[in-house]
């Protein structure tokens, strides 16, 4: 039975399907991950409590987070074979298509899906969220021709990541505004590479093909890439005082500010205030104080100019001031995405997961506009 509804360019404003998983309320600017808001979760949680709540759907007691910790940590070891595909890989390819390959290695060894077995299903994805982690790291420091740093499970699971990447036991306060970092970045309802993942999950694929399409869509500049493109724009512009010149002749050429704008949010992407917060704090403490100061006068400028247009919908989003936030922690721009990622895999998962329970796959009408009744023309009467 065909149910064609009507034709929106980008899917922009069709529901594709039902989710408690998350919610983007756009107009806004709010975002509840199963019904408690990011500046809460950001305030008081911690990644693993997020990414087990949005996997199970409830908020562990003690004993089931030491339990998903224990098993978050038990499972930072990669397989030998993730470990070839990430050798394998050339210097030069961007650490995005490096992440795409490695965890698709994950699927060499997994079971076959059973929708059924929801349980088995979370723990495949529990060992993702672990591994996904170790994966960016070891990638990273291939790339920087470092030697991979063994996971330490002494340390959670973002201060067991920046020490995979840095070598070094990170600060607790940069720790703890790392791990806020990836709470924020944990879900956001059908953005691209969720619903990436679900498109190839709903065909019943396993769950590391599913994630490894998601890390494909996210790794898109107009999408996760973007955290890599503002630092880039930052770059770019050279020094605080060459900023506004810089916005003007932006918007003059219509070209696209990286960092800013959004499909659903029509006012400030929560997650970028909180962003800005912690981002403030460390620039207090930091010699460096250039990037801050070009991206602050990028953003007022840009907010003030826009507000006298029509498109005063336009406002930063969440790749706004993150790259900065990772770049004081001693980040190269280049791994700001693989980071989206680290995070944001546990969200793909949770919804994934969600859908199994009562999963129909994904198979959208087309709009054809092609020629209607056309003849086969032999070659030799061809022009
Ligand atoms: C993320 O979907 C999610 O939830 C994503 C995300 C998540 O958590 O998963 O929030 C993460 O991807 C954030 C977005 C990161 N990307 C960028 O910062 C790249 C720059 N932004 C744009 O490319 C754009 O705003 C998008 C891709 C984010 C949204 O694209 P839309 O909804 O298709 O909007 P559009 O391209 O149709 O733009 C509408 C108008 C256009 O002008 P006109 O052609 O009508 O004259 O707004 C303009 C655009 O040119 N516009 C911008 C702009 N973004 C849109 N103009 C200048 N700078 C921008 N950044």
């Amino acid at each position: 039975m065909s149910e064609e509804h009507g034709f929106s360019k980008g899917l922009a404003g069709v529901v594709a399907d039902a989710t408690s998983v998350s919610q983007v309320q756009g107009e806004v600017g709010r975002l509840i991950y199963r019904g408690i808001s990011i500046e809460e979760l950001a305030e008081k949680s911690t990644y693993e409590e997020c990414a087990f709540f949005s996997l199970y759907g409830k908020m562990p007691n003690q004993n089931e987070l030491n339990k998903f910790t224990t098993e978050m940590k038990a499972s930072r070891v990669l397989p030998k074979a993730v470990e070839a595909v990430i050798s394998a890989a050339p210097r030069s390819a961007h650490p995005m298509a490096i992440l795409q390959a490695a965890i698709s290695a994950i699927g060499f060894e997994e079971h076959p899906v059973n929708l059924k077995n929801e349980e088995m299903n979370i723990h495949s994805a529990t060992k993702i969220i672990s591994q996904l982690a170790t994966a960016v790291a070891r990638i990273s420091r291939e790339r920087r021709g470092l030697e991979p740093v063994a996971p330490n499970t002494d340390l959670s699971h973002a201060e067991n990541f920046l020490y995979m990447l840095n070598g070094e036991i990170p600060n607790k306060d940069e720790a703890r505004m790392f791990d806020v970092a990836l709470i924020l970045h944990l879900d956001h309802d059908f953005n691209a590479s969720t619903f990436a993942a679900r498109v190839v999950a709903s065909t019943e694929a396993k769950l590391s093909l599913s994630i490894s399409a998601a890390i494909g869509a996210l790794s898109g500049p107009l999408h996760g890439g973007a955290n890599e493109k503002v630092l880039e724009m930052a770059d770019s512009i050279g020094a605080p005082q060459n900023a506004k010149a810089w916005v003007a002749n932006a918007l003059a050429t219509k070209a696209k500010v990286m960092g800013f704008g959004h499909r659903v949010y029509r006012t400030m992407d929560p997650r970028a205030k909180v962003l800005r917060g912690m981002l403030e704090k460390l620039v207090a403490t930091k010699k460096e104080k250039d990037t801050y100061e070009t991206l602050r006068i990028v953003h007022d400028t840009m907010i003030e100019e826009l507000s006298k247009t029509s498109k005063d919908y336009i406002w930063p989003n969440v790749d706004f001031w993150s790259g900065a936030l990772y770049r004081l922690m001693g980040i190269e721009s280049i791994d700001f995405t693989p980071i989206f990622a680290v995070s944001r895999v546990a969200g793909w998962s949770s919804h994934i997961i969600e859908m199994w329970r009562d999963n129909r796959i994904y198979r959208p009408a087309a709009k054809y506009i092609g020629p209607a009744d056309e003849k086969y023309v032999d070659i030799k009467n061809r022009k």
